[in-house]
């Protein structure tokens, strides 16, 4: 599968081992960077573009990896098309795409260990959408909230939209 995964410094080194483990498992890993450790680097610099390449169908699934895995996700989930979640279980990983169809998985690299991030990853990319009905009504009622969300918005207007409050 062809998978997108990014962090900053707070996941760069997750990043590092969980795109080497992908690469040997035989998938075709694009890196979003950070490519370096740079310890003064935002999470949306990475969370974002990732974000919309999976949004646009460039990579299949993303990986994205901050010090909590919250940053990203909460980064990543402003793109429309994208259901991203912070996930430290294989059966969240694996339900998450089964039910709710997430697209792109979480983790924090400073609370969860390698061994279980990797699991987590392998359940998330063997995982498929169900397509049941029941899943596919609760999806159209979040999915509906994205009709006033242009997916076309230019950075400027995405920051703008997430100003000082
Ligand atoms: C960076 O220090 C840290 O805030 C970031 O990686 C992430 O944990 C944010 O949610």
């Amino acid at each position: 599968m062809k998978v997108g995964i990014g962090s900053d410094h707070g996941g760069f080194e997750m990043k590092q081992q969980l795109a080497k483990l992908l690469a040997a498992d035989g998938h075709e890993v694009v890196d979003f960077g950070n490519k370096v450790y740079d310890n003064n680097d935002d999470y949306p610099d990475f969370a974002i573009p990732l974000a919309r390449a999976v949004a646009r169908g460039d990579v299949e699934r993303g990986v994205l990896v901050c010090g909590s895995g919250v940053g990203a996700s909460v980064a990543a989930n402003k793109i429309v098309g994208v259901r991203a979640a912070l996930c430290h279980d294989d059966f969240s990983a694996r339900q998450g795409v089964e039910d709710d169809n997430m697209n792109i998985i979480c983790f924090g690299g400073r609370t969860t260990g390698i061994a279980v991030a990797w699991d987590c990853t392998k359940n998330f990319l063997g995982a498929r959408f169900s397509g049941a009905d029941r899943h596919r009504r609760r999806l159209a009622k979040v999915t509906q909230l994205d009709a006033n969300r242009s997916p076309h918005a230019d950075d400027r207007k995405e920051f703008q939209a997430v100003g000082p409050e």
